[in-house]
């Protein structure tokens, strides 16, 4: 039998919430803009919420302390959820560090799915695409995620996606599988 959070978002009519959670430099981004090409392709009205983005725009002024990350995610969990409820699927990336706030925004939205996009610190921390973890490690930047600030790894998530060793036209095919199994065709 399926359960609760797997039968909510059964409903057509609703967009799908994917939540893409992970470190910095995990993947997320990534991952889910290449998910995003492809649910456009297939027709799907489809907003990408990326956190670094936001941060520029209607999450401007938010910090990394415990309670800015909640009202950053407080903020894109709301966007999501209206967006959703009018039949656009959404893809939100954004490190949401906390099992607490994820909670707070699958209460919220029925079609979230929760991704856990799972690379192991040194390697987000080898490929360092911006230099954040070189700053980290120097000082430079504080309560930086994985280093000097905590991360929740999802504990029972939708779906995990190894981006370390698995490569990222997988992956996509893997959240397009679960979409079409458990969303769209039931
Ligand atoms: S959160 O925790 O969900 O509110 O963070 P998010 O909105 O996703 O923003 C993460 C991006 O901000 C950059 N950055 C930092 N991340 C973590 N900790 C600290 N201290 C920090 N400072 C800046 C970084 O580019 C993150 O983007 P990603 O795509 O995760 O690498
Ligand atoms: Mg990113």
């Amino acid at each position: 039998m399926l359960q609760e959070k797997e039968r909510v978002h059964m409903n057509n009519s609703q967009g799908a919430v994917l939540w893409f959670t992970g470190l910095s430099g995990a993947g997320k981004t990534t991952t889910a803009a290449a998910v995003e090409r492809q649910l456009r392709e297939r027709g799907r009205r489809v907003e990408l919420l990326d956190g670094d983005e936001l941060r520029a725009g209607i999450c401007k002024g938010l910090g990394f302390s415990m309670e800015d990350r909640f009202e950053n995610v407080t903020r894109i969990a709301y966007v999501a959820n209206l967006l959703a409820r009018n039949g656009v699927d959404v893809l939100v990336s954004a490190i949401s560090p906390y099992r607490a706030m994820r909670d707070y925004a699958r209460e919220r939205i029925p079609s979230f799915v929760e991704i856990y996009v799972d690379c192991p610190l040194h390697v987000c921390e080898q490929r360092d695409v911006k230099g954040l973890y070189a700053k980290a490690r120097a000082g430079e930047i504080g309560r930086f995620t994985g280093i000097s600030d905590p991360y929740e790894a999802p504990q029972d998530p939708q779906l995990t996606l190894n981006t370390a060793s698995v490569p990222l036209e997988e992956n996509v095919r893997t959240v397009l599988a679960y979409l079409d199994r458990k969303h769209r065709f039931q």
